[in-house]
């Protein structure tokens, strides 16, 4: 778990105390700034950059690559050596980015290596993320996702999550409504496939039930979106994100690691595009999403795979199928005698 938290209107700018005793003589701070923010100064201007600290611009223009995570990591180890720490400041890729840079800094050979569960070895360096956009959940969660030269899975370990997160709603406001709309059903997905899965527990009801009424609070109940709906929108993340720490996400995921794997399809949208689909596994939870997409005026995409070659849709059945444990959770042990090749054939046709 996460071993600091702080939350607040504003609490971005307890940034410099927060890191001051982490620092280290002569070792860096890196903070990867998502590259929207590249030409805001004024936010740029509150980053507490001391001695030879960097900023980067972060590159999310695609989800995080393996190749991406080495290429940042050898600049710093051959420019630095060693850092005191890596702060990502944006949405759930720039975060990702972080946890996989400082993972990177104190293990040997390539992110590649470590995509999996449990394979890192060493403690990363300090790490700590400050979030930008609300719903993934990466601010708490013990994995960054990565695209490797063979798959899209994270680098899951018990060094993964951060030591501190920072929770300024004010960092989310200027979110477009789309993007905003996309990541915030990452969470509701998120809430949906945990409570409706077979891994279910105490621990993930309680804050899976939570997150999911917040989200419902925000994207159905309230007319106006407001600072409120922002404070409430980065809380339902958070708990969206400790449900599924402790059960796993289900079939939309699943399926949608697939559209990403071969398209490029981004998590937040690929979800949406998935889970309207999905009345056959989610009754419920599909029929609140489509009351959400249509009170908040959302294009959810379709025909997203139309023309593609059986070899194509062969690799996304393929990337989908690997993810055991989602459709374990989804199904049951049983599972792979419930969704076949074939069912999920059908199931990316109507995508
Ligand atoms: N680690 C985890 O547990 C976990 C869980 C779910 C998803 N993810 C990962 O998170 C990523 C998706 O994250 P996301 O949905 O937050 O989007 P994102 O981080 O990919 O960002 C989407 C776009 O929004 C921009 N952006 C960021 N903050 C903004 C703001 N305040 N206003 C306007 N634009 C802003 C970014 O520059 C980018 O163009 C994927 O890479 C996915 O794999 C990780
Ligand atoms: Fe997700």
């Amino acid at each position: 778990m996460v071993d600091y938290v702080v939350f607040g209107r504003g609490c971005f700018d307890q940034l410099d105390e927060i890191l001051a005793p982490r620092r280290k003589d002569g070792a860096p701070m890196v903070f990867l700034l998502d590259h929207y923010f590249q030409n805001d100064t004024a936010l740029k201007s509150r980053i507490p950059i001391r001695g030879n600290d960097i900023l980067v611009d972060a590159d999310v223009t695609h989800e995080p690559k393996t190749t991406y995570i080495d290429e940042l990591a050898n600049m710093l180890k051959g420019k630095f050596g060693q850092v005191s720490g890596v702060i990502g400041i944006g949405g759930g890729s720039a975060m990702d980015l972080a946890k996989a840079v400082s993972i990177m800094m104190t293990n040997p050979g390539n992110a590649h290596d470590y995509q999996g569960w449990d394979l890192v070895k060493n403690p990363a360096a300090y790490k700590a993320g400050i979030p930008t956009l609300s719903g993934t959940g990466a601010e708490v969660s013990r994995t960054t996702v990565l695209t490797g030269p063979t798959r899209k899975l994270g680098m899951n370990s018990d060094f993964t999550p951060f030591d501190q997160v920072v929770l300024d709603p004010a960092l989310i406001k200027g979110a477009p409504v789309n993007q905003r709309f996309y990541t915030g059903m990452d969470c509701f997905i998120h809430c949906v496939e945990s409570l409706q899965g077979t891994f279910i527990n105490q621990f993930s009801r309680s804050y899976g039930e939570k997150a999911q009424d917040l989200c419902e609070e925000v994207f159905l109940h309230k007319d106006n979106w407001d600072d409120d709906s922002d404070e409430k929108l980065m809380m339902a993340s958070f708990a969206g994100g400790m449900s599924i720490a402790y059960s796993q996400v289900g079939v939309a995921h699943a399926v949608s690691y697939g559209l990403s794997y071969l398209l490029g399809t981004k998590h937040g949208i690929g979800n949406c595009i998935v889970f309207n689909h999905l009345q056959d596994y989610y009754p419920e939870g599909v029929k609140i999403f489509h009351k959400m997409v249509e009170k908040n005026n959302i294009h959810i995409p379709e025909g997203i795979t139309k023309g593609l070659s059986d070899e194509q849709f062969d690799k996304m059945i393929d990337v989908s199928l690997g993810m055991a444990p989602l459709w374990e959770n989804a199904l049951g042990a049983d599972w792979k005698s419930i969704m076949t090749r074939e069912k999920l054939r059908a199931l990316y046709e109507k995508l």
